[in-house]
């Protein structure tokens, strides 16, 4: 199995290119199933769940081929299987998401549940409710979940909590039911608004997306269209944050600066220097960091996919300060590993305490997670000495080379075997 091998103690410095985002990525793919013709998509990153979810939608009947920086997907009009297999899906919750296109276009899904994952238990129930609400019948079983309805109806739904999948699921399918649906407590995240974007090139009319109530008029049918994806909040924020820790100075071009007010407001907060022009962020080092607590929330909130990057942040802040996770259950598997290395934090239920700053030392570590494994490469290069992170799969499945990123920036760290 691959591991990153940090050399530290390393500084961050010079310009990286923001790469598409996964999250809004692996969505758009599975509304690729409710169109009828040609879905050019750009800014796809090349990272390990979009391949799986290419995989996925070649089994459901959607074929994919690269057309230079693009990649073109279209029905291949066979008789495919409406279902995602679990081999599939127990790699990538995101699968989840062929459920609501799947059941709007071909009136069935079955679509092995994601079950739980290292972060926490992340049950579909709203999914599921939501789909009840359109008219659909819903039955779990042997570990599926299979839906049917001859022909989704628009309805009024309220999400009980906001969740980014649910609403994606929701507002796919409800682009092909009949009549109007008006959705409220929806997640607000911005690549829910690139999803909507797209929808509406295929000709999907919705209203409210990126805010709570969205109300959308179901169609017949959808075309095709083309698309490129927005850039990638977390990546993006995990190398600024890297600058912050580093004292280093990095700046990424084709950043979106409002989608990251919420990390880029602490990193200010705590003593480092934030320059945002439309498409660019730059973060430099301006002197010692002040410990600044952070709650995570959905967004506009400190996004939780963040928390362990700022975590490992906030190790080298003079002070203590509390990071308190809201949105999953069990997010600080991180801890204990960075408590190999040195940090000085302690764990209370939800909230986290860091004691900083930590001469942090350089050992094995283990990635539990995609974030998690951010933290720990963030750790490796604040630490002395010889960081190897083990199980980069994880790492693999969110970041897009990001041991070349990081090498560009400066830093020594390479994989290897
Ligand atoms: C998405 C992101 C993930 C991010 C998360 C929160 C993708 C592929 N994944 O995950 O990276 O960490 O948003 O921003 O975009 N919940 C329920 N019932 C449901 C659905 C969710 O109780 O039916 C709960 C979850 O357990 C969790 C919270 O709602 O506590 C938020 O989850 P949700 O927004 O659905 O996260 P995902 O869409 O799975």
């Amino acid at each position: 199995m691959q591991k990153l091998l940090i050399r530290g103690p390393a500084r961050l410095s010079g310009t990286l290119v923001a790469g598409g985002a996964k999250n809004a990525a692996l969505p758009i793919l599975a509304a690729a199933l409710l169109a009828d013709e040609e879905v050019e998509l750009s800014n796809l990153p090349q990272v390990q769940d979009i391949r799986t979810m290419l995989k996925l939608l070649a089994h459901l009947g959607v074929e994919s081929e690269r057309r230079g920086d693009a990649v073109i997907l279209r029905p291949t009009g066979k008789a495919n299987p409406d279902v995602a297999p679990y081999e599939l899906v127990k790699t990538m919750r995101a699968s989840v998401l062929v459920l609501g296109p799947l059941l709007a276009r071909r009136g069935h899904a079955r679509v092995s549940l994601p079950g739980g994952c290292a972060i926490g238990v992340r049950p579909i129930d709203l999914h599921l409710a939501g789909l009840e609400a359109l008219g659909a019948e819903v039955e779990i079983e042997h570990g599926y979940v299979e839906t049917r309805a001859r022909q989704l109806t628009g309805a009024r739904f309220h999400f009980a909590k906001p969740t980014v999948g649910g609403t994606e699921n929701l507002l796919m399918a409800a682009c092909l039911a009949r009549g109007t649906t008006v959705l409220s407590g929806c997640a607000r995240e911005p690549e829910i608004v690139d999803l909507a974007r797209f929808l509406q090139a295929l000709g999907a009319e919705i209203d409210g997306a990126g805010e709570d109530t969205i109300t959308i008029e179901g169609r017949d049918r959808l075309g095709g269209a083309r698309h490129r994806v927005i850039s990638d909040r977390i990546q993006d924020g995990t190398y600024l944050i890297g600058a912050a820790l580093t004292r280093g100075d990095v700046t990424v071009e084709g950043s979106r600066p409002a989608d990251l007010a919420p990390l880029l407001e602490k990193l200010d907060e705590i003593g480092a220097e934030v320059e945002t022009s439309q498409q660019r962020i730059r973060v430099r080092h301006r002197g010692p960091l002040k410990p600044r607590g952070v709650v995570t929330e959905p967004f506009p909130g400190f996004p939780t996919d963040l928390q362990a990057q700022y975590m490992t942040l906030m190790t080298q802040a003079e002070g203590s300060s509390i990071v308190s996770e809201t949105v999953f259950e069990n997010r600080f598997q991180h801890v204990p590993e960075l408590l190999r290395m040195g940090a000085d934090i302690s764990i209370d239920g939800t909230y986290a305490r860091i004691h900083g700053p930590s001469a942090l030392s350089g050992t094995s570590v283990m990635a539990t997670d995609l974030r998690a494994s951010a933290c720990l490469v963030l750790a490796g290069l604040v630490a002395d000495g010889e960081t190897v992170v083990h199980r980069i799969y994880h790492l693999d499945r969110g970041y897009e080379r990001m041991e070349s990123k990081l090498q560009k920036l400066g830093a020594r760290v390479e994989r290897i075997d």
